[in-house]
């Protein structure tokens, strides 16, 4: 299974290439779980997200500011929810290990959050830069 798409592209070199790394991500975490991994790849794959998501969400935020893209603390507010999240997320994990719902409950988070917020949010950022 692949989550990254064509379809899912914006526009913007960088910021395409940025988040078909966060899904190939993801989708190696799907397949962990698949073979029974998921235990022993999640903590990585949360650790790893907390760092490039930082840059991505500042690369994103400075396209914004340069572009005088009128949403910007919105679209900001957004990123904070899903950084808590995963502070939350990898916090859970370190004290209370994982367990195969926290793995698969993860899974649909990253997911679902990732897919809704390139084809919503960063979609409507590429319209108003284009
Ligand atoms: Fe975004």
């Amino acid at each position: 299974m692949s989550m990254w798409k064509e379809s899912l592209k914006i526009g913007v070199a960088l910021i395409d290439s940025e988040h078909k790394e966060l899904c190939d991500r993801i989708d190696n975490l799907f397949a962990a779980c698949s073979k029974g991994k998921g235990k022993d790849e999640i903590l990585q794959t949360v650790i790893f997200l907390e760092e490039y998501t930082h840059k991505h969400f500042s690369d994103e935020e400075k396209l914004q500011r340069s572009s005088g893209y009128p949403k910007v603390a919105e679209h900001k507010a957004m990123h904070e929810y899903f950084t808590q999240k995963i502070a939350d997320l990898k916090k859970d994990i370190q004290e209370n290990g994982a367990s195969v719902a926290v793995v698969s409950k993860t899974n649909y988070f990253l997911m679902d959050w990732l897919l809704n917020h390139i084809q919503k949010v960063d979609t409507e950022l590429a319209q108003y830069i284009h």
